[in-house]
């Protein structure tokens, strides 16, 4: 087939991200430009993300990103064959500008939209780098979203667990604003952890102990990293250390029991395709990544970790899926709706 290409637009939490990838006819992917500003030192000393804050930044930054990117690419705009942005789920101020800019990118090229579900953009991201074929377990473990889902065709998601309450990312960075570290916390608590001596002093509960779901829940494990800090005394360096190397085996340990009790169910209906996709700033974290690896490879899974660029938020993936969907024949109307909440 001939190959598509595809502008793509991301707007959906706090980065703002253009990209143009061209999805060949064998199903290989170039990324011929991308951009990604993230906007980690606007909500920094809020301790988390301000919705109202992302929003205008993204209405400020999106339309000159896409001319950088169509730039950086050396394409006119009746070069693309579709314009794609995230249309949700995501802080529905930040998904408008994404969308509308697209929207308006669309009607003055004359080419259609196509609005990509973010979490079908992660759930796809492999495919940036090779072109895995369905399909995969993804275990998606960001700021924003903990979910592990089979991923049987583009459309064709199932979700097979998710978090409850607080994302997998939340905890880190909820655990180390305990332990008096910045936003986002994930990567300061990582190298906190790495001076540990004796992670066992600070024994932590294990999360949904008794629940045979695929399910994930962290709201208890903040309480008891906060209990555990306030008991000590005088907090030294090292108590600090050993606390967050507690808090980071016991989140590593929770993703790695509920992503196995996944793998088994996943392996049952397909028995052939043993991949196991992990995806998230959170499966940057080496421990989480060990505690991963040992769960596939006991039950013969080969494990892949997306460079962190497209593990992250970006919109090469959402390119990418859009591209994926227009080769299929799918695009959507103008008035197509931001939506806050869109469960795959
Ligand atoms: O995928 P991501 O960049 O996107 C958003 O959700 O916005 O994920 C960010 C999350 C944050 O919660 C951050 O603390 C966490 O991923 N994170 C980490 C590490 N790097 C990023 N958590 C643990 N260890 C890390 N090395
Ligand atoms: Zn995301």
């Amino acid at each position: 087939g001939q190959p598509v290409t595809v502008l793509g637009l991301e707007s959906s939490c706090d980065d703002s991200a253009a990209a143009i990838v061209r999805l060949h006819g064998d199903g290989r992917a170039e990324v011929l430009a991308e951009r990604v500003i993230n906007q980690n030192s606007d909500h920094a000393p809020f301790g988390g993300v301000v919705p109202e804050i992302a929003a205008r930044s993204h209405a400020e930054r999106m339309d000159h990103l896409a001319r950088e990117v169509m730039e950086e690419a050396r394409l006119e705009f009746g070069a693309l064959d579709a314009i794609a942005a995230t249309a949700g789920p995501g802080l529905i101020g930040g998904v408008m500008a994404a969308l509308m800019t697209a929207k308006g990118l669309a009607i003055g090229a004359g080419k259609p939209l196509i609005a990509v579900n973010h979490l079908e953009g992660h759930a796809l991201s492999p495919r940036l780098v090779e072109p895995l074929p369905f399909p995969w377990l993804l275990l998606l473990v960001s700021g924003g979203h903990t979910q592990l889902v089979s991923v049987e065709g583009v459309g064709q998601m199932t979700r097979l667990g998710s978090t409850i309450d607080d994302a997998a990312g939340e905890a880190f960075d909820k655990s180390a604003k305990v332990l008096g570290l910045g936003f986002p916390g994930g990567p300061a608590l990582e190298k906190l952890a790495a001076e540990a001596t004796d992670p066992s002093r600070f024994p932590l509960p294990r999360m949904l102990a008794h629940d045979k779901s695929c399910n994930f829940s962290f709201a208890g494990l903040k309480t008891a990293v906060k209990r555990s800090y306030d008991a000590v005394e005088a907090p030294t360096d090292a108590n600090r250390a050993d606390l967050a190397a507690a808090a980071q085996a016991a989140i590593a340990a929770h993703l790695a029991e509920r992503t196995g009790r996944a793998l088994d169910l996943y392996a049952a209906h397909n028995p052939q395709a043993r991949v196991l996709v992990a995806a998230g700033g959170v499966a940057a974290n080496t421990a989480v990544r060990k505690a991963l690896i040992r769960e596939a490879e006991t039950r013969g899974f080969r494990t892949l970790f997306p460079p962190l660029k497209y593990c992250t938020d970006n919109a090469a993936m959402i390119a990418l899926a859009g591209a994926e969907r227009f080769r299929l024949g799918i695009s959507d109307d103008l008035d197509v709706p931001a939506r806050a909440r869109w469960p795959l």
